[in-house]
């Protein structure tokens, strides 16, 4: 299958286009700079200059393509401020939109979007199923517009909600390492609050599956076997280091959430890499990552 991939050059996307190359897929990726194009190539993907807020820029390459895969988004380095989204919405919005409408022009047949579990009513221990109540917060509604452009577009797609990530480069790692070195895990409301953990290598398995399989249509969780609260979580990870645990007296405002990946589990044969994240995590901050096979 020749797959183009946007947001190639992220935490995600690296994983993603390793996956696919270990699995004889020819990939193309979508490049911003000479540098991130470089590479690229140096990694085996076909890289393709353009920016996603460009139709024009990239749509050529889309010639001959089976498959495309949208992970790009531009979180900002403080999610708290609202202001800072607005690129991050742009991309989903208008950026989803553009390349959709170069996929159909293209005649492509297969769309892969990431999304997030972030729009779904936040529910504590109730197992949210793809068909749980939605309620998405304001950081996560541009997810939840590009998941419904997607779904209307006509193009048969999988959208990916994915829980939260860890591995390598992604931010919850990098928060959790700095945590670490700063000698305490500080978990938020009580630590009552539900997460469902991926790792990126089972993220990239989620994408190639769904890229791979005709049956993969409409939204999929992704997560891995053991969504866990924040104070287990991180209560693991502090008796496993050594670092302190600290527990805000505050009452749980947000509840989180706790996916349920039956459904990618039965549909699509998803058996995750790293079936839980509270050894995995403390192996990647301490010693080793979690081994992809
Ligand atoms: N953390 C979670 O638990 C979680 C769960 C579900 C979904 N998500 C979403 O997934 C993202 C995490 O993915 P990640 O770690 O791979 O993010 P990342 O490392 O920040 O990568 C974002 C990718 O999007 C690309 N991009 C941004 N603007 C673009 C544009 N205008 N045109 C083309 N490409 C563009 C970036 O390209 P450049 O390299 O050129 O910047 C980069 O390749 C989060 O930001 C969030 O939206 C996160």
């Amino acid at each position: 299958m020749r797959v183009f991939v946007i947001g190639a050059t992220g935490a995600l996307g690296r994983c993603v286009l390793s996956e696919l190359l270990a699995h004889s897929h020819a990939v193309l990726g979508l490049a911003r700079s000479q540098d991130q194009a470089a590479l690229l190539r140096g990694w085996g993907v076909q890289a393709i200059p353009g920016d996603l807020l460009a139709p024009g820029t990239y749509q050529h390459a889309l010639e001959g393509v089976d498959a495309v895969c949208n992970l790009a988004s531009a979180v900002p380095p403080r999610p708290a401020d609202r202001a800072l989204w607005q690129m991050n919405d742009l991309i989903l919005r208008q950026g989803t939109q553009g390349l959709l409408n170069a996929t159909r022009r293209m005649g492509i047949r297969r769309v892969v979007q990431q999304s997030t579990d972030e729009v779904y009513l936040p529910q504590g221990a109730t197992w949210l199923g793809e068909d749980a109540p939605l309620a998405p917060a304001p950081e996560a509604a541009a997810a939840r517009d590009a998941e419904e452009a997607v779904l209307e577009s006509g193009i048969p797609c999988a959208i990916l909600r994915a829980g939260r990530y860890y591995g390598a480069g992604s931010r919850w790692t990098e928060l959790l390492g700095q945590r670490l070195r700063e000698g305490a895990f500080e978990t938020v409301h009580s630590g009552e609050h539900w997460v469902s953990p991926v790792h990126l290598f089972d993220m990239a398995q989620a994408v190639r599956l769904a890229l791979e399989s005709e049956s993969a249509q409409g939204i999929f969780n992704v997560c891995d076997d053991a969504p866990t609260t924040l104070r287990d979580l991180y209560g693991s990870l502090a008796a496993t280091t050594g670092a302190a645990l600290r527990t805000q007296p505050t009452p749980p405002r947000r509840s989180g959430w706790r996916l349920s990946n039956r459904r990618l589990r039965e549909k699509l044969g998803f058996v995750p890499y790293c079936p839980t994240a509270l050894g995995a995590v403390a192996d990647l901050l301490g010693t080793s990552a979690c081994e992809a096979t």
